[in-house]
């Protein structure tokens, strides 16, 4: 391998989905044939994913998106044994174009309100994910809104977190002044907001105001989420055994995304409904799980134009290149 094509391969693996958008992942091109992954030290959420699970799943989703991008080009890449690095990539001789690789960079997280003409076409779509083990299938009207509801008391239960919030925040990029707003975090147009709106936000989560609003039971509807949920034509609730490789679910995660992105369905988790104990456990009950599975994620799901997708927000690749 080339470091021109490393770096190309890096540009597609990079697009992977990762939490907050905070890219914990760096790449070194260790020699021909060699690629090592490395978290990047100061790119973590010490408070909100304090064992790291998040990072590694992230980390997990970035593996998968090379393996795919570099089969693009015929190389199959395995994955090798390493004691100093968060994971190591060696090619293993050559394969076909992963039939997700067209989709590769085409994924996007979308937070917004779905089309509501094509909710029947879209549910159709999500019927062929039904058959994996890995997926529990939600499409009645009244479920997916108990769920929405269910999401939104789990967030206002983080967000009553002073700590959590403010490290959420500082991956918010509000404004197109904020010098991060298309590198890294979550920007207002990812966010679907407005630029007021977006800043209004931000002022609602500062502390002591999000205290003030909460005992005036104000808090909760402003930053209420369920009314964008409720438009989605299904949930796809991601289901893992509790014990699973978070580094594999994020593999396994990232394919599930490309497979909803090939069948036309856009998409955005509510993970959420995993990290919050009580919902987990609601969800694990609604879904009939073993007490050996868990929700990782709801990912919540519809159609809508193309044009409404957010560009991605990316780190340039001499940042995520190691010499
Ligand atoms: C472990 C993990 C958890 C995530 N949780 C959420 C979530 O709860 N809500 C959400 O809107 N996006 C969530 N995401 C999506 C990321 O925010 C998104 O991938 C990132 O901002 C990059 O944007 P993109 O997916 O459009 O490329 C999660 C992603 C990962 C890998």
């Amino acid at each position: 391998m080339t470091p021109e094509l490393f770096r190309e391969l890096v540009a597609e693996a990079a697009l992977s989905p990762n939490v907050h958008n905070i890219q914990p992942t760096l790449w070194r091109l260790v020699d021909a044939t060699t690629i090592a992954m490395l978290t990047h030290p100061e790119r973590t959420l010490p408070w909100g994913d304090p064992s790291g699970r998040d990072v590694t799943t992230s980390l997990g989703a970035a593996f998968e998106g090379m393996v795919i991008a570099a089969s693009k080009h015929g190389i199959k890449l395995s994955r090798a044994a390493t004691e100093t690095e968060a994971a190591r990539l060696v090619v293993d001789g050559q394969c076909d174009p992963d039939p997700l690789a067209a989709v590769l960079t085409k994924r996007r997280t979308y937070r917004g309100r779905f089309d509501a003409r094509r909710k029947d076409e879209a549910r159709e779509k999500a019927q062929s994910l039904a058959s994996r083990a890995d997926v529990r299938l939600i499409t009645r009207g009244d479920d997916i809104a108990a769920i929405a509801d269910q999401a939104d008391t789990a967030t206002m239960r983080f967000y009553r977190d002073r700590a959590y919030r403010q490290e959420l925040t500082s991956w918010m990029r509000l404004t197109k002044l904020d010098p991060n707003y298309a590198r890294d975090g979550l920007n207002a147009r990812a966010m679907e907001m407005s630029a007021p709106l977006a800043i209004a936000a931000g002022m609602v989560m500062q502390y002591p105001t999000f205290e003030i609003l909460d005992k005036l039971q104000l808090a909760a509807s402003l930053t209420a989420e369920a009314g964008v949920t409720k438009t989605a034509s299904a949930l796809v609730a991601f289901v893992q055994d509790r014990d699973a490789d978070p580094f594999q679910t994020g593999r396994d995660w990232h394919r599930l995304w490309l497979e909803m992105t090939a069948l036309g369905l856009a998409a955005s988790p509510l993970t959420i409904l995993g990290d919050d104990e009580q919902a987990a456990t609601e969800m694990s009950q609604r879904l009939n799980l073993t007490p050996h599975q868990r929700v990782v994620t709801v990912l919540r799901a519809g159609i809508v134009d193309a044009r409404k997708l957010p560009p991605p927000a990316r780190l340039p690749l001499d940042e995520v290149i190691l010499a």
